[in-house]
């Protein structure tokens, strides 16, 4: 792997373009998200991106085809190396990430696996944040971990517990916030401070707060990651992930990429363009719509505990208010006494759908009695804050009284 790492700048089809800044299509982000990274189609001036099918560009002289697909000249050769519209999308999130340059991934696991993949190697070690998505945790446990890479989860609310954990070996920090499962933050700032002391990679998993409400790179993160699964693309209708770095660390990145194969495909590329769009007015009414749901939940008589960083009773809501420009799209809590009691609680749900995923516009629901977080132990699910009865909601774009209403009926059949 680190014959890759020196092999970067020569990568195959591989080209260390920066973003253009697009002073003139302004620079306030609800603007941003309908105009970076676009221009009107110079032949047909049609305002919107087209989907671009072909795997395959022809050029006229067999040289000008070298130039792109081996000599790093800007252009199409391959669509797993470059593809038009996912270019527009690597572009967009570029942007709105305030970072140089990005990448278009076929899943947010495949953008995680290929940024640990190109950044570590066996006997390397990483610090991980103990309330990443379980998917990352299952990732590193079942795979890293036997391949001889040594993986150190931590409860990173207090940077203490990461500084425990440094050595000369500490290539990587992987840290994500607000946190599943009850929306914990770190310190993004002060851990990319230690991150360039000890000279490790800061990998920043920015799915939950959106570049809407959080720009990570600009606290000091080398690469953010997403699941555009969720509310980037927004409509439940993608399955899709993306970096964020800068342009050399986008060339090492996109070297690995090009050979695990999991770049984003053009329709989803298209599709997420199109979703991001309408970016800030969702993640403002999923804010809006989660500050309600969650007030409503804190003073309900049949709700226990209630997470939400946008809480003044929440742990880190000063944190929260340092970092964040809103306080994001999840409501967690724990309803009744038993676990039962959350899943009773959901299955009286009518319009909220009780559904894995988030950042949808519709409201989705998992309770850990049944469909979350099955897989860990109790003393596990005790570890990262899940209590019996439960519950993660993320809440929709629809009305929140209707939303609220749904919730107090169903509590109150419990
Ligand atoms: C925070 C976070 N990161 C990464 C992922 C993985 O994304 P995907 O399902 O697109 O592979 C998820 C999925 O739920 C997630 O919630």
């Amino acid at each position: 792997m680190n014959e890759k790492k020196e092999d970067a700048s020569k990568g195959i089809g591989v080209t260390k373009d920066k973003i253009e800044v697009q002073e003139d299509l302004g620079k306030r982000i609800g603007t941003k998200v309908v105009h970076a990274g676009e221009s009107i189609n110079p032949f047909t001036r049609g305002i919107t991106t087209n989907i671009d099918f072909s795997t395959t560009f022809a050029y006229d002289i067999a040289d000008q085809w070298a130039d792109v697909f081996y000599h790093g000249k800007p252009g199409f050769a391959y669509s797993r190396h470059a593809n038009p519209t996912r270019s527009v999308f690597e572009k967009k999130i570029a942007i709105l990430e305030n970072g140089e340059a990005g990448i278009g991934f076929s899943s947010g696991m495949a953008a995680i696996s290929t940024v640990f993949s190109t950044y570590l190697k066996p006997s390397d070690e990483i610090i991980v944040t103990d309330r990443c998505y379980p998917g990352t945790r299952h990732l590193l446990n079942q795979y890293f971990k036997e391949w001889g890479f040594i993986v150190h989860f931590v409860d990173a609310t207090d940077i203490e517990n990461i500084k425990a954990k440094i050595t000369n070996n500490t290539k990587l920090i992987h840290m994500e916030c607000p946190a599943n499962p009850t929306l914990s933050l770190c310190d993004i700032a002060e851990i990319a401070k230690l991150a360039k002391e000890i000279q490790a990679k800061f990998v920043f998993d920015n799915t939950f707060a959106t570049p809407i409400n959080q720009n990570p790179i600009d606290l000091g993160v080398n690469i953010v990651v997403h699941s555009v699964t969720k509310y980037l693309s927004g409509h439940s209708d993608v399955l899709g992930g993306a970096t964020v770095s800068s342009a050399d660390e986008r060339a090492e990145i996109m070297n690995t990429a090009v050979y695990f194969g999991g770049v984003m495909q053009p329709f989803d590329a298209w599709l997420t363009i199109r979703g991001i769009k309408t970016l800030e007015l969702r993640v403002n009414r999923h804010t809006e719509n989660s500050q309600a749901i969650a007030e409503f939940l804190e003073d309900h008589p049949k709700i226990r505990e209630v997470y939400y960083p946008g809480l003044i009773s929440h742990p880190q809501h000063q944190l929260a208010k340092k970092q964040m420009r809103g306080f994001g799209g999840m409501v967690s809590f724990c309803t009744g006494k038993s676990d039962k009691d959350g899943v009773d609680f959901i299955n009286n749900l009518k319009i909220i759908k009780r559904a894995t995923s988030l950042g949808s516009t519709s409201s989705l629901i998992q309770a850990s009695g049944s469909m979350l977080y099955l897989e860990f132990t109790e003393e596990e699910k005790r570890s990262i804050g899940i209590n019996p009865g439960f519950v993660r909601f993320s809440p929709g774009i629809e009305d929140k009284d209707d939303i609220i209403e749904d919730i107090d009926q169903a509590l109150s059949k419990i």
